[in-house]
């Protein structure tokens, strides 16, 4: 028996990182159908053929997850193509270059609050409306560290971050008698691509910020992405409304 036996279930930033382990966690926990989504057409498919190697259906789309329309039409594509959404994994995201709090520019909040926040919410309206119809589902969207305090030098990702778990608490409170639960992981720093790009970017405050890791060490996608799949699995059928700090304890000191 696996985790998510027979699931369907989409992961948005799955071209790589977190949301790729995502795909392939879901598939080898006995999900039926993955649906890989991402700005990043060449990662996608990659991860499709990853996630097929492991037993499960799986569908690359690609999608802005800023674009609401594009969001729709893939929630439909999926209810068309499967009669159901079970299981949606909110993880696309983009961080910055830190500075000083007084030195973003307009397009830079924009752009921030739009990737990291806004569309978490375009991508929780249609599949809640979804799991509403067909009466169940679980969502998991990826907030961070830095949704529970604050990331120096990094005011709007921080002020998104925070904005996930609001709308993780609004929603879950709402639809406590629905059949739908929604959580949150937050992630302490990950050894993907965009932690690379950030440390490349600062290595100083980055290699501070390592030394306060447990072990001194970045964490492992997958050991983010068994939380997010068991916290949309029914193994966490009791579990709505949580921000699961997923940091080795390095919040906790
Ligand atoms: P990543 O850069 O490896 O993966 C993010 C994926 O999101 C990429 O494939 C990218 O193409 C996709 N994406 C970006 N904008 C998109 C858009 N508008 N529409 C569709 N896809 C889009 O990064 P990682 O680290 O796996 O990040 C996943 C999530 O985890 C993000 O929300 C990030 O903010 C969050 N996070 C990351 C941490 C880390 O240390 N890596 C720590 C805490 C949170």
């Amino acid at each position: 028996m696996g985790l998510v036996d027979g699931k369907i279930a989409i992961v948005t930033g799955a071209a790589s990182g977190m949301g790729r382990e995502g795909a392939r966690v879901f598939a080898r926990e006995g999900a039926a159908h993955v649906y890989v989504v991402d700005v990043n057409v060449d990662g996608g498919n990659e991860t499709v053929e990853m996630a097929r190697q492991l037993g499960a259906g799986a569908t690359f789309v690609a999608l802005d997850v800023t674009d609401e329309d594009a969001v729709a039409a893939t929630i439909a594509r999926v209810v068309r193509e499967q009669g159901r959404l079970d299981c949606a994994w909110n993880n696309a995201g983009i961080n910055d270059i830190s500075k000083a709090f007084h030195e973003f520019t307009k397009a830079e909040w924009d752009r921030m609050i739009a990737v990291n926040l806004s569309s978490v919410y375009w991508c929780m309206k249609h599949e809640i409306a979804q799991m509403l119809q067909q009466g169940g589902g679980a969502i998991c969207n990826t907030s961070s560290g830095a949704g529970l305090v604050g990331a120096p030098g990094l005011p709007h990702y921080t002020a998104a971050k925070h904005g996930v778990l609001g709308l993780v608490k609004v929603a879950a409170a709402e639809l406590n008698n629905s059949g739908i639960r929604v959580n949150a992981v937050c992630p302490g720093m990950v050894d993907t691509p965009m932690i690379r790009g950030w440390f490349a970017s600062n290595p100083d405050l980055a290699n501070a910020v390592l030394e306060t890791m447990p072990g001194k060490r970045l964490l492992d996608p997958i050991e983010i992405a068994e939380a997010a799949v068991w916290l949309c699995s029914d193994g966490a059928r009791g579990v709505s409304g949580l921000s699961m700090t997923v940091d080795a304890g390095g919040l906790n000191r």
